[in-house]
């Protein structure tokens, strides 16, 4: 097939075998003659591509991998302990390569990085258009994608897969602008408490409750506006199998611009680091290196409590007059104080979204004896994390090293208000607009 006719079968095709195939119209075994008869020979040698083209063909291979890879461990009882067999008798290009040979030199030639499977990147960020966020109409932050086309593909061309994958490329965008303005205070040699760094304290302050916002007013839809929850247990979340053992499948864990604020903004999870190096494998180059580098510095607030001689245990235990002083004599103090709670809220609707669309419904299925899927296990995220360590999360960035600043400021969220409810007094930043452009 050539490109151009790939790219139309993935937006049109696919999803209709995707739903045949789930509703029981059409058999795996028809789908997967197709991909071998008419998809996969003809494509281009991937070294023919480039790095741009390349990606594009990564987003198109990679739903059709993930389809081929979902069927198959859906039908072979031992699909789920062999997943590479569902690529068995797959030759793409006109050398005829095994399918995960031509994946993986595909992926080489994006110059990105990326793993040999389908991925966050791909499915969200160069599938998406590109998206903008603006203040007052001036650009904060564009997240490029890799399509013009104003479409948005996915597994079985229903909105609430393409919204979703929307929201995703929105929250993302909104997150770029938030570390466009902290990263450069991550340099050590720059002051902390100028007026400079407070407009971008307080800027990066009003994306995060942008993003919060962008979070609750997605929960806030009625499901054919968002997405129904069961479309995402049963249908979405299933084609997010492993290509093969062990490897890393995509998941909203995998969002580089959260990462790395949680680097720069801290967060008192034991081993944190670890667990992001994990994820390393699902990651871009760049990624990597942006991280890498935030985790070996120290974290903004640890640098500003320095300035202000005094540390997050000092703080923890002093009280409410010595606190009185410290915000006295270090007025920026509240504005970071404001930042890492807009940061813990927008987790807290974050966790909130969790519980919504997956872990209460699964709850309420296991109470009824449901059960839960086999392929895509509907108790944990895909990368594995449970309800109680978002939970653990959510609360990890609440108890930040400023929070002792709670008792003597006014505008601070209560110590005892749930994980999972999200406040109504924030004001959301009525000027900042997130556009998709492309
Ligand atoms: C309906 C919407 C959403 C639901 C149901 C949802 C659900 C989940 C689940 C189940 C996990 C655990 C993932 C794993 O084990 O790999 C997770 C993690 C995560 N998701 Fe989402 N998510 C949603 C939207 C988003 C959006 C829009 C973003 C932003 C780009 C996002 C970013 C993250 C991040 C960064 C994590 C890692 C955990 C953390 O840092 O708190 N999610 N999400």
């Amino acid at each position: 097939m050539e490109l151009q006719q790939l790219g139309a079968w993935v937006l049109d095709e696919l999803p209709a075998w995707n739903r045949a195939i789930l509703s029981g119209e059409a058999s795996a075994e028809s789908f997967n003659a197709v991909i071998r008869e008419n998809v996969l020979p003809g494509l281009p040698d991937p070294a023919r591509l480039d790095p741009s083209e390349a990606r594009r063909q990564v987003v198109h291979l990679g739903l059709i991998g993930a389809s081929t890879a979902r069927h198959y461990q859906e039908r072979m009882p031992d699909g789920k302990a062999n997943p590479e067999r569902a690529f068995d008798g797959f030759a793409a290009g006109t050398e005829e390569l095994p399918f995960l040979t031509y994946f993986a030199a595909l992926t080489d030639r994006t110059g990105t990085g990326h793993c040999h499977r389908d991925s966050y990147a791909s499915l969200v960020r160069w599938n998406v258009g590109t998206v903008e966020v603006r203040l007052d109409g001036r650009p904060l932050a564009v997240l490029p994608g890799e399509f013009d086309d104003g479409r948005v593909r996915s597994y079985t061309g229903t909105g609430g897969e393409e919204r979703f994958f929307v929201l995703v490329k929105r929250s993302e965008a909104l997150e770029l602008a938030v570390n466009t303005l902290l990263e450069p205070l991550a340099d050590g040699d720059t002051r902390l408490d100028g007026p400079d760094v407070v407009t971008r304290v307080r800027l990066a302050t009003g994306l995060l409750d942008a993003l919060r916002q962008v979070f609750v007013d997605f929960a806030a839809q009625p499901p054919e506006r968002s997405m129904p929850a069961d479309h995402f247990m049963d249908v979405f979340r299933q084609f997010a199998v492993h290509w093969s053992p062990g490897d890393v499948p995509p998941s909203g864990a995998l969002d580089p611009e959260a990462l790395k604020r949680d680097f720069l903004l801290g967060i008192d999870i034991e081993n944190y680091d670890q667990h992001v190096r994990r994820l390393f494998p699902a990651l871009l180059d760049d990624e990597r290196a942006a991280l890498d580098r935030l985790m070996a510095q120290p974290t903004l607030p640890e640098r500003l409590l320095a300035s202000c001689a005094t540390d997050a245990g000092r703080l923890a235990t002093a009280g409410p007059a010595d606190l009185r002083r410290l915000l006295r004599d270090n007025p920026t103090l509240q504005d970071w104080y404001r930042l890492l709670t807009a940061h813990a809220r927008a987790a807290g609707a974050h966790l909130m979204l969790s519980k919504r669309f997956l872990f209460k419904p699964q709850y309420q299925r296991d109470l009824a004896g449901v059960g839960d899927q086999v392929l895509v296990s509907n108790r944990a995220g895909t990368t594995g994390m449970t309800e109680s360590f978002l939970e653990r999360l959510t609360r990890a960035r609440r108890n930040h090293p400023l929070a002792p600043l709670r008792r003597v400021l006014t505008s601070g969220t209560p110590d005892d208000e749930p994980l999972d409810t999200v406040p109504s007094d924030m004001s959301p930043a009525g000027s900042v607009a997130v556009a998709l452009v492309a």
